[in-house]
């Protein structure tokens, strides 16, 4: 093959370059020059179709416009995976013909997920294939021995060549089709190494071909690193049809998987998992466990939180100790860490509980990660309780709501469902914006009458 089938694309201002270059001819910026496929001789402007807008008005002819009632739909039946959780992610199973990115760092358990839900389908008669660029055959089937009978039916490949690959599932035809992962496959099309932009736009955008011609089903997984920053997953977001997220730390049991992108459902579930010795295993009952496993001691609160349409309690513990460094740390996990900075803020001057030179420690426990503004009160009335060494009554004390910046608390969407989650576990008494108003009746209903005087005004 010809060496210069490849050109270099500027990903800020599309300047195309035959060479690459650190810095873009173009636009002057740095490290955006990936390397593409040139388009085919004579192939009608080919990808991103650059001389189209030049060429001469009238040469192809012009398409037909459906209205969108008369449009034909094969409405095929999902795959399901057998595994409840990922299904319900996923809006009820994967869709044939559809490409599905998984991402997460490291060791989270994506090999293991998709190694038990090819599993589940090919025990239920569907014909899987699973292409690994990390592992060895052998390393892969050591792993599924722990995941039971099923996991070893599945046809397994170690390749990473995208030619080899594309053959294979050509050949294989499979229904379902797991490519581990996406960054360790490569193009021979392309010089860069594998892992690049432009190799994993690459083999993305020829394996989704494949897949959309026969009708797979194909899971893609990528790693990403913690920052989220890997050049890998990110630029595919658009050419998939589907992006899930398994996150957790990785020294915890509990994982959550959720959908940022569903062209065939909503973004709004998430499935929690566990590692345990036979893979993962799907918590039903998270609000139980951790409502169970609660410490009710100074500075443990319950949040009723929504994970998209989903009610889940978790418990927030804080820690307020005097510090040594200046300036004082202020250090939480699970949550985001500007938010903090603000009801501290708020804490101390509206509701008199003021931590000044103090460290401050938030978490949420279980290695769950909470992204909505109803998490407030939760972490102003832990941190006040640890703050006063005085634990909650009741504890433990189930709330919800967002903290506005003149003390007040504001509502959140779904409060009955919240409400409605935290009775059925035994916590009668809900702390929210509609039982207290401000920060300061907050903290006086939860940890009684001892309110000081707010510190100077
Ligand atoms: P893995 O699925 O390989 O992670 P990823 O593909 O995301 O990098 O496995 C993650 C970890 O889970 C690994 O360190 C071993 C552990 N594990 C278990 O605890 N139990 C099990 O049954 C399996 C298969 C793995
Ligand atoms: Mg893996």
């Amino acid at each position: 093959m010809a060496r210069s089938a490849t050109i270099f694309t500027c990903s800020a201002c599309g300047a195309q370059s035959p060479k690459w270059h650190g810095r873009c001819p173009g636009c002057g910026e740095w490290n955006t020059l990936v390397e593409e496929r040139a388009p085919a001789p004579g192939a009608g402007g080919g990808r991103g179709g650059r001389s189209g807008a030049l060429g001469p008005a009238g040469a192809a002819p012009a398409g037909k416009a459906v209205p969108l009632r008369d449009v034909r739909v094969e409405r095929t039946p999902r795959l399901h995976t057998g595994i409840g959780e990922l299904d319900r992610v996923l809006g009820g199973g994967l869709v044939p013909g559809s490409l599905v990115l998984l991402g997460g760092s490291p060791g989270i358990g994506k090999s293991t997920l998709t190694n038990m839900a090819l599993g589940h389908l090919a025990a239920a008669g569907r014909r899987t294939l699973y292409v690994s660029g990390e592992e060895s055959a052998a390393q892969i089937r050591l792993r599924a021995e722990r995941l039971g009978a099923h996991a070893l039916e599945v046809p397994v490949l170690a390749e990473t060549d995208l030619d080899a690959v594309l053959a294979t599932m050509r050949a294989e035809g499979p229904e379902a089709c797991v490519i581990d992962s996406v960054q360790t496959l490569h193009s021979a099309a392309l010089d860069s190494a594998p892992g690049t932009v432009g190799q994993v736009r690459e083999v993305a955008t020829r394996i989704a071909e494949v897949a959309k011609r026969s009708g797979t089903a194909v899971l893609l997984v990528g790693h990403v690193t913690k920052e989220g920053s890997l050049a890998g997953p990110r630029v595919l977001e658009h050419l998939v049809d589907c992006v899930l997220q398994f996150e957790g730390e990785r020294e915890r049991t509990y994982r959550t998987l959720r959908a940022l992108k569903n062209r065939f459902g909503s973004t709004n579930d998430v499935g929690v998992f566990e590692m345990a010795a036979n893979g993962l295993a799907e918590v039903l009952d998270a609000s139980a466990r951790f409502v169970g496993e609660a410490t009710k001691a100074p500075g443990s609160v319950v949040l009723a939180a929504m994970e998209g349409s989903r009610p889940l309690l978790v418990e927030v513990q804080a820690l307020v100790s005097p510090s040594e460094v200046v300036p004082p740390r202020r250090v939480c996990t699970g949550l985001d860490r500007n938010r903090l900075a603000l009801v501290l803020a708020v804490l101390g001057r509206h509701a008199g509980v003021g931590v000044g030179a103090a460290d401050v420690f938030v978490n949420v426990v279980g290695g769950v990660r909470i992204d909505e503004p109803g998490a407030d009160v939760a972490v102003a009335l832990a941190v006040a309780s640890a703050a006063r060494g005085v634990a909650t009554s009741p504890a433990p004390l189930a709330c919800f709501g967002e903290i506005g910046l003149t003390g007040e608390l504001r509502s959140v969407a779904h409060p009955e469902r919240r409400s409605a989650e935290a009775e059925k576990f035994g916590l009668r008494q809900v702390l929210s914006p509609a039982t207290a108003p401000t920060l300061r009746a907050a903290v006086r209903a939860a940890l009684g009458d001892r309110d000081r005087p707010v510190r100077a005004a």
